[in-house]
């Protein structure tokens, strides 16, 4: 099994990795952290308890930060996620309330108490990673490897031509990510938008997972009307779920070791560039996925009928 320290910022694709990391055996998910971004972390942490509730785990979840480490928030992006972050469905107010820690010394405290076990897999803005590395850096040393989605290196934005939604909504966090001496592989847009789902791939779940499988379907509902929107295509990006099946299975990746800056200002703010500041430690770009194992695995584990 794999440990995951899961950073989100529920949200549709979001909700999907969580189930995801819930379904696949290979996954011991030792906690949530929330973040801003998709929805406000208000929000955030109150669909991470209640998708864990709805599945049956106890999975602690520490909430995060409210807004960026040096800019203004952004609004979140309702047109995408729906007003509280899982489109037009509802789930019950969750019983159990979160960790009482802050979402950073949550994510410290976690990896101190497993050094060199646990996955920091990122899927929302990076802001709680920058927090986390200000006042415990030694969590470079702790962490055993840190999965980033976000970023578009090689391809164009998804916010602007030039930034990608984790790394438009907070630059400076993402910057200091990629300054930190730690192993990180980035799981941009450079594959996570050739890795997609239809309705009909998510159909079956109603009957392997009602309650779990029927929320799915109705969140993703509301993300697929997105996609036709945006993009004139009845189907939706597996971003976050990517993340989350990189860290379990790097070899469906194919990945270049680059370092990577975030422009922080301008007309490019939120840019990933790789290649300017030599001195960093090299990231593993995603740079091609083996699409179909990708969504056969994801696929198989949400169809399962683990999930209640
Ligand atoms: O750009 C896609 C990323 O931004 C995904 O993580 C999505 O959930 C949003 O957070
Ligand atoms: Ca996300």
């Amino acid at each position: 099994m794999t440990p995951i320290l899961l950073d989100t910022d529920p949200g549709i694709d979001d909700a999907m990795a969580i189930f995801y990391a819930m379904a696949d055996p290979a996954v011991e998910l030792v906690g949530m952290t929330t973040v801003f971004g998709n929805v406000y972390t208000k929000d955030g942490t109150r669909n991470a308890l209640a998708l864990a509730e709805m599945a049956g785990q106890a999975i602690p979840v520490a909430e995060g930060a409210q807004v960026p480490l040096v800019q203004p928030p952004n609004k979140p992006s309702d047109f995408v996620h729906g007003a509280h972050g899982l489109g037009e469905a509802t789930v019950p107010d969750p019983k159990a309330s979160g960790d009482p820690r802050p979402a950073h010394q949550f994510i410290a405290d976690t990896l101190a108490e497993r050094p060199g076990e646990i996955v920091l897999v990122a899927v929302g803005p990076l802001t709680n990673l920058a927090l986390a590395l200000q006042h415990h850096p030694e969590i470079t040393k702790t962490v055993k490897h840190v999965v980033v989605m976000g970023g578009a290196v090689r391809t164009a934005g998804n916010v602007t031509k030039h930034a990608e939604a984790n790394i438009w909504n907070d630059p400076h966090a993402a910057d200091a990510v990629f300054a930190a001496d730690w192993p990180v592989t980035l799981v941009g847009l450079d594959v996570t938008e050739t890795i997609r789902c239809t309705p009909e791939d998510f159909a079956p779940m109603r009957e392997t997972s009602p309650k779990c499988g029927a929320l799915m379907n109705e969140a993703a509902a509301f993300y697929f009307g997105f996609h036709i929107q945006q993009h004139g295509v009845n189907a939706c990006f597996l971003h976050d779920p990517a993340a989350v099946i990189a860290a379990l299975e790097p070899s469906l990746f194919d990945t270049d070791a680059v370092p990577l800056s975030v422009i922080c200002e301008g007309e490019e703010i939120g840019n990933t560039v790789e290649g300017m500041a030599t001195d960093r430690r090299a990231v593993n770009v995603c740079i091609a996925a083996d699409i179909d194992a990708v969504k056969t695995r994801f696929l198989r584990h949400l169809r399962s009928g683990v999930l209640p």
